[in-house]
């Protein structure tokens, strides 16, 4: 899509129209929307072109409220690359708050030093392993609601559509049949993005997220051709460090803001 300038926000647009969400450009913006999981909130956002100057994030707030008049919450990206905020004070005071994220590329992919062999890693095919990443997000997700299970059942259900369309893979570690580590990485245009890199508290730091890291993207390698991988990250929060390590180099900053609905009770 040329009007998304950032590796971030494109691959965040092309992995939505890839799994049926709608992408509809309007005056000053374009609309991102996923009818099939309304409560996912970066599946339902607005990206604007630039950052806001000041009395935009008003026009901003009602832009939402008009394109998703349902949802409960308020999502806005920025696209751009250097992680300018604008008026950032006018959106705090609107109640959103700011994520800044880094994008990291590569081309190649480093060796992880070598996994756990009592992995046993495979792109899940069967009705019985697909149940198998919505459990796991249960034990490691705090939120336990039903609203939440069913926002994951969902966006499982679209890494299911997207692997058996052979749009790339979900890849999973299994111990003794159960899942204890996940990612998503799916491609189209050259860019292979990574989604979803999780691994069960209980088994971290035996190499299991890099290996998969590096055996999806092998994988994927194996159905399209790719030129960049895109992972997007929390700067503050060691998973960077690791994505580094693997040969990831720093590209971008994204800047998203978020309200998420106001709890209730
Ligand atoms: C980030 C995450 C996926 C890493 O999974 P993992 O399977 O433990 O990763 P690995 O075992 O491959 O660890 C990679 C490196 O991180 C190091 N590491 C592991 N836990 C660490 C910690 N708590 N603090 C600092 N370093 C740590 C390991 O020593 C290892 O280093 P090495 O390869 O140089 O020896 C996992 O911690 C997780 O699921 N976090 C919550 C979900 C999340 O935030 N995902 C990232 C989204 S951007």
């Amino acid at each position: 899509m040329a009007s998304v300038r950032s590796l971030g926000f494109r691959t965040d647009v092309m992995l939505r129209r890839m799994a049926g969400a709608t992408v509809e450009e309007r005056e000053g913006f374009i609309v991102v929307r996923t009818t099939a999981n309304p409560t996912f909130y970066w599946g339902n956002f607005l990206l604007f072109p630039q950052p806001p100057e000041a009395g935009a994030p008003e026009r901003w707030l009602r832009a939402f409220e008009a394109e998703f008049p349902e949802a409960a919450h308020v999502a806005i990206g920025v696209d751009g690359v250097d992680g300018a905020l604008g008026a950032a004070e006018e959106l705090r005071a609107l109640g959103l708050t700011e994520e800044r994220s880094v994008v990291l590329t590569a081309q190649v992919l480093a060796t992880p030093r070598p996994a756990d062999p009592t992995f046993d890693l495979r792109v899940l095919r069967t009705d019985e392993e697909w149940h198998q990443p919505v459990e796991f997000r249960e034990s490691v997700d705090e939120d336990d609601s039903a609203g939440h299970r069913e926002f994951v059942e969902r966006r499982v259900a679209e890494f299911r559509a997207l692997t058996e369309a052979g749009r790339g893979v979900y890849l999973g570690a299994f111990v003794d049949g159960i899942l204890r580590a996940g990612l998503g990485l799916f491609a189209a245009d050259g860019l292979a993005r990574y989604q979803n890199v999780e691994t069960h508290p209980d088994f971290r730091g035996r190499g299991l997220a890099s290996t998969l890291i590096v055996e999806a993207a092998r994988l994927v390698r194996e159905q399209q051709r790719v030129e960049q991988f895109v992972i997007v990250a929390d700067p503050s929060y060691f998973a960077v460090d690791i994505y580094r390590r693997l040969g990831f180099r720093d590209a971008e900053q994204q800047v998203q803001w978020l309200r998420p609905p106001r709890s209730v009770g």
